[in-house]
């Protein structure tokens, strides 16, 4: 029976990952790590707190002798490293942070596998390190250019992607050069629930019931592969289970969009789930749709990103091929389901925006 050390387990996609694990491997020992930085969050492990099999650490993955002490004591066989500084625009202000966590805190952990599982008095040990990665890698496509596929060459543009490009390369060579046995997984964008509201989805959802200002960097016409969350933990699933060690899969939704058509989108859903709705109109009163309006009035274009990437897009036919990976949640279900999420776990996102987080985001746009 697998025993789990998942890292990042209290964030967006993490938190998604251990209920997934739990809701599909019920037996399963799952232990979390995760240093609780603004973007993770206890109330997203509130559904497991008291379930057999489970164990929550606060801590650092920078921290190696707690590393080397929770996969010992808990005889941890398979790491999954969801740990990370994860915005684009955060990285562009101040890089530290993410060289710190990207990079060394995932060497880190590799040190730290390498020591327990390779090094270990017991001899080696079966065991396997995935580290969760990302598309931006691969840097940026043009609007012809066939979709990134295992073998497109690494570009980086910004400092969160030139960090996880970095963390790809020791994972990799802690493979080739140890025999660490090792697979990594470039995803899209993913959304659903419990992502943080400074990302574009939740960002937008939550301003329009407030009635605020929606920002659209430069033109609005950069491409994104958007993915549910649950499809991208169940495609570290399958690579888990039957994908090649010291391989990568990159694993996508099929499903590009432009920012604008995005965000047009959301605005005429919450229209829709807003209009005729009482008990919405009480809680929500500023929202567009109470007063007659349309949300997409509160649309904003604001300067653009500094290199901001223009366009990402998966090919994901390795995934397919090898692993049997589709997406099963389509996204006109996917983001119906993501709308419902967050207007009944207002008390979760109210939470999240705390005064630190407004302050930093009111100085974007300042
Ligand atoms: P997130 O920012 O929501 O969560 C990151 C989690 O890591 C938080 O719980 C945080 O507290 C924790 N953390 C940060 N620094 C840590 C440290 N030093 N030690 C221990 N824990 C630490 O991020 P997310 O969106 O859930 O992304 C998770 C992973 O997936 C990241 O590695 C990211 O690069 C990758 N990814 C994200 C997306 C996406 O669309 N969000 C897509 C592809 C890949
Ligand atoms: O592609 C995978 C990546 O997706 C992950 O590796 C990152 O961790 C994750 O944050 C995400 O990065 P993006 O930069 O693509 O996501 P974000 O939600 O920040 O922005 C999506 C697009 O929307 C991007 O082109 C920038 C734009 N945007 C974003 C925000 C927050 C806006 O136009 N306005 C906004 O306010």
């Amino acid at each position: 029976m697998p025993r789990l050390l998942v890292t990042g387990g209290a964030g967006f996609i993490g938190a998604n990952f251990v209920h997934y694990w739990f809701a599909n491997y019920p037996d399963d020992h799952l232990v979390v790590l995760d240093a609780l930085t603004y973007a993770g969050n206890m109330a997203n492990l509130e559904p497991v707190r008291d379930r057999s099999g489970y164990r929550f650490v606060k801590g650092d993955i920078g921290d190696q002798q707690l590393v080397e002490e929770i996969l010992l004591s808990e005889k941890i066989d398979t790491i999954v490293n969801f740990a990370a500084e994860s915005h684009v625009d955060r990285s562009i202000l101040g890089p530290d942070a993410f060289v710190a966590t990207n990079v060394v805190g995932t060497h880190n952990l590799l040190k730290a596998a390498r020591k327990i599982w390779l090094d270990g008095a017991g001899g080696r040990k079966p065991h396997r390190f995935h580290h969760v990665s990302t598309d931006e890698i691969y840097g940026s496509l043009g609007p012809d250019d066939h979709p990134f596929t295992e073998s497109t060459p690494y570009a980086p543009n910004s400092p969160y992607s030139a960090s996880k490009a970095s963390a790809d390369h020791l994972v990799r060579a802690y493979h080739h050069t140890y025999g660490l046995e090792v697979s990594t997984s470039s995803c899209s964008n993913n959304y659903g629930p419990y992502q943080f509201p400074e990302k574009l989805i939740p960002l937008i959802i939550i301003n329009i019931l407030h009635g605020k200002a929606l920002p659209i960097y430069g033109d609005g016409l950069n491409i994104r592969d958007w993915l549910y969350v649950d499809d991208h933990c169940r495609g570290i699933d399958l690579i888990l289970k039957k994908g090649r060690v010291g391989e990568v899969y990159n694993i996508g939704g099929n499903n590009e969009w432009t920012n604008i058509d995005i965000v047009r989108l959301v605005c005429n859903l919450l229209d829709e789930a807003l209009t005729g709705d009482l008990e919405l109109a009480k809680r929500f009163p500023d929202a567009p749709a109470n007063k007659g309006k349309k949300a997409e009035e509160l649309i904003t274009f604001v300067k653009d990103r500094l290199g901001h990437d223009r366009r990402y897009a998966i090919d994901a036919t390795k995934c397919r091929e090898e692993l049997g990976y589709v997406p099963t949640e389509s996204f006109e279900t996917g983001i119906r389901k993501t709308i419902a999420w967050y207007l009944a776990n207002e008390k979760w996102w109210q939470t999240v925006m705390d005064g630190s987080y407004r302050d930093w985001l009111e100085k974007q746009y300042v």
